[in-house]
């Protein structure tokens, strides 16, 4: 926005988003302390110690995130987040100077309000939205995929059996025997029904019964749209590690409005981003800024109904990742909602408001209140349900990485856009990322285990099989 003002002072420049990074610490917004108003910020050598973020329906969460990823991002910090309404997309173009937001600058005293469009890239389960984002079945692993198909913990065996059966004919010399997509999970689990009687020895009862349950909820989870995930180029985690010429960090933004009518999708396919990157990444102790921040929205989703297994995943990954420096930062609407083992690992906090209509949801007040470090100033039960819109309670880690003192903090105004793109901004940004374009868009159909399995159940195929199989022995295979 031009200054129109007659008599400029000599320093007239509009912020840019590195100003909002000083000294390490990226700034969240302002508390006011006695007459001052004193800046809250979040250590970038802390960041990866996680965080959480909290508040009922409409009091700022997303606009905090949105804060959170540009200013992460002007660190040179890649960002993961998962877009649940589309308006995390902003992030991708400048804001404007909306009264709502100009005003909020001015309450925390900012001398002037800029904007600025952010380093994007667009990610889409469905592949409608953004990059095709895809695991194959195999790298999901049975875990995960137990609890996508809802299995009980004998069904979970069976598809343990598929996984080993497989994973031993490979090592046996047919090495496409690879479960990649859900024709070729659905191929090795015909597979096991057929061969129950031969296999049992090796690896345990298989039911006719399960392998029908499994093969169901197969079909269920395909109906989802799940069939577009599993495959091939799968996600190659490194690519949201990524930082633009500038040195900003590239903004990783999965579109989740439509995977989020299957929410069991939408949180099995982020816990297994995170388990990627656990996996995938070095370990690098403390580093001064975290090699990426994830921004997890509608985080409950990932703790609803998770057997413990589940949960037992989420809690080692949250721990470790963080030495591999990632910091983890969970939404939901209330902090009741993460369990407490992993709640304990949640060391930077913003919480917005909350209501209590009833005796439980004050019961709950009660206990985020008491999850800060008390601020003798401040009746932190009470302000929670008074703080206004783009206000938090924030708590951070700092100095030797102890909490600090509960503050009641205005949240600063994002710089990019407070809402969503339109269609056309949207394909505009995606098609400029040539990149992930051309890594991502095209489908591979690798022979895998599907088509392995098709053909060995041919005359040809079996007579080769046999010849694979003993071919060593009678030097056959030529
Ligand atoms: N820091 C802020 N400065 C100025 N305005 C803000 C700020 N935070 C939020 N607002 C205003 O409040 C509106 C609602 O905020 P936001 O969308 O972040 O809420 P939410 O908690 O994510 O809601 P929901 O739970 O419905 O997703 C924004 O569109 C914006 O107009
Ligand atoms: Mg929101």
């Amino acid at each position: 926005m031009p200054d129109t003002s007659k008599s400029s002072p000599p320093d007239t420049r509009l912020p840019d988003p590195s100003d909002y990074v000083q000294d390490g610490a990226v700034l969240i917004g302002c508390s006011r302390q006695g007459r001052d108003l004193v800046p809250e910020c979040i250590e970038l050598r802390l960041a990866n110690r996680h965080g959480l973020v909290t508040g009922a329906t409409g009091t700022g969460k997303t606009v905090t995130l949105q804060v959170l990823a540009e200013g992460f991002s002007a660190a040179g910090v890649p960002v993961f987040a998962a877009d649940i309404k589309g308006d995390l997309s902003g992030l991708g173009v400048r804001g404007e100077a909306r009264p709502n937001l100009v005003q909020r600058a001015q309450e925390i005293g900012l001398a002037r309000y800029g904007n600025a469009a952010f380093p994007v890239a667009f990610w889409d389960v469905l592949g409608e939205q953004g990059h095709p984002v895809r695991a194959t079945v195999q790298e999901m692993g049975p875990l995960l995929l137990s609890r996508l198909l809802e299995l009980s913990e004998p069904q979970e065996g069976v598809l343990n059996i598929a996984f080993k059966w497989a994973e031993d004919e490979r090592k046996a010399g047919d090495e496409r025997m690879e479960i990649l997509d859900l024709k070729d999970l659905r191929g090795v689990i015909d597979e096991m029904g057929k061969q129950a009687a031969t296999l049992r020895s090796k690896y345990g009862n298989i039911a006719p019964a399960t392998v029908g349950v499994i093969q169901r909820s197969l079909l269920v989870l395909e109906q989802q749209g799940a069939e577009k995930f599993f495959g091939e180029p799968a996600l190659d985690i490194n690519d949201f590690l990524r930082t633009g010429p500038d040195g900003r960090g590239v903004i990783n933004i999965l579109s989740a409005e439509k995977l989020m009518n299957t929410p069991r999708l939408y949180a099995t396919f982020l816990l297994w981003m995170l388990s990627e990157l656990f996996e995938k990444l070095p370990e690098v102790g403390d580093l001064d800024k975290p090699k990426l921040v994830f921004l997890f929205d509608e985080a409950h989703l990932l703790f609803n109904g998770a057997r413990t297994a589940v949960l037992d995943q989420i809690e080692r990954v949250t721990r470790l990742i963080r030495s591999k420096g990632v910091g983890v930062y969970y939404v939901t609407q209330s902090p009741g909602d993460v369990p407490d083992r992993i709640s304990a690992q949640l060391g930077n906090r913003i919480q917005h408001a909350l209501r209590a209509f009833t005796p439980k949801e004050q019961k709950s007040i009660r206990a985020a209140a008491q999850t800060f470090r008390k601020n003798p100033e401040l009746d932190t039960e009470r302000v929670i349900q008074e703080l206004q819109v783009g206000e938090a309670l924030v708590s951070v880690l700092h100095n030797k990485g102890e909490p600090s003192v509960v503050q009641r903090t205005l949240v600063r105004p994002p710089m990019s856009r407070v809402g969503p793109l339109t269609t056309q901004e949207r394909r505009a940004l995606i098609d400029a990322d040539a990149k992930n374009l051309d890594k991502y868009t095209k489908t591979l159909d690798r022979e895998s285990a599907h088509e392995r399995l098709k053909a060995r159940n041919t005359t040809v195929g079996q007579v080769k099989d046999k010849i694979r199989r003993f071919g060593n022995l009678f030097n056959l295979n030529r």
